[in-house]
């Protein structure tokens, strides 16, 4: 299940959080796109579920090649914003919880997570993987994409750990109220242990600001 306070502290950003896309750091900024190229080959001709599809920066991508898109959030201020995009291909757009929609079973062939495996709870993880198996094809293939562990001197954010290796750090939205939100960082090795007891890695790229991973479940 989601963290409230991060759950939460999206409602309330959705209107600002696209712009974490385009600071400008030349670098960040190709991994991004370098990311986006990935991402449209690997859905090309697919049916896609995209769980947690914020404010559909992904989806667009996406629907330049898939042959449909269903994108979700829990949130309606976020699939509000997913819905201004300009999309190329069919998208359909849900408001939906992830841990309790009920999503048809087996039914698509890419399901696609951005920047949402950080947030979960470590001692939840099984939970996340069940929810996002369940309505994959046999066959079908996971998506994932996140953050690496920012630079040096803004790690003044860091607020706690909890007892089971969960960060937690403080986030800022633009009017400055101030969010403490649940958030973790992840070395290489320490992906493909947390994966690769569940599934067979088609890629791990791991970059200095982001990492993903194409996930295939074990039968
Ligand atoms: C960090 S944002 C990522 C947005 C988008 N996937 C991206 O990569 O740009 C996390 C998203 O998870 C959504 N979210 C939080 N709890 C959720 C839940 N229980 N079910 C579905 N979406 C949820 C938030 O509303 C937010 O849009």
């Amino acid at each position: 299940m989601s963290d409230k306070p991060t759950k939460d502290y999206y409602r309330l950003r959705a209107t600002e959080y696209e712009k974490i896309y385009f600071r400008e750091i030349p670098e960040r900024r190709q991994e991004i796109d370098d990311e986006a190229d990935r991402l449209r080959a690997l859905v090309a001709g697919k049916n896609v579920l995209e769980l947690a599809c914020g404010t559909g920066y992904w989806t667009k991508v996406m629907s330049d090649t898939a042959a449909h898109v269903t994108a979700s959030d829990v949130w309606p201020e976020m699939v509000a914003e997913t819905r201004k995009k300009p999309f190329v291909g069919p998208v359909e757009l849900l408001v939906a919880d992830m841990f309790t929609h009920q999503f048809p079973d087996a039914a698509f062939d890419v399901v696609a997570v951005g920047f949402w495996f950080s947030h979960q709870p470590r001692q939840e993880y099984q939970t996340f993987f069940d929810i996002i198996m369940k309505p994959l094809k046999s066959g079908g293939m996971i998506w994932l994409i996140d953050n690496n562990p920012p630079a040096e001197g803004t790690m003044h954010e860091f607020v706690r750990q909890d007892e089971y290796g969960n960060s937690f750090k403080r986030r800022y939205l633009e009017n400055g109220e101030q969010h403490v939100i649940l958030k973790n960082y992840f070395e290489e090795s320490k992906l493909r242990a947390i994966f690769e007891p569940s599934f067979d890695l088609r890629s791990l790229i791991y970059k200095n600001y982001y990492w993903s991973v194409v996930l295939i479940p074990r039968v």
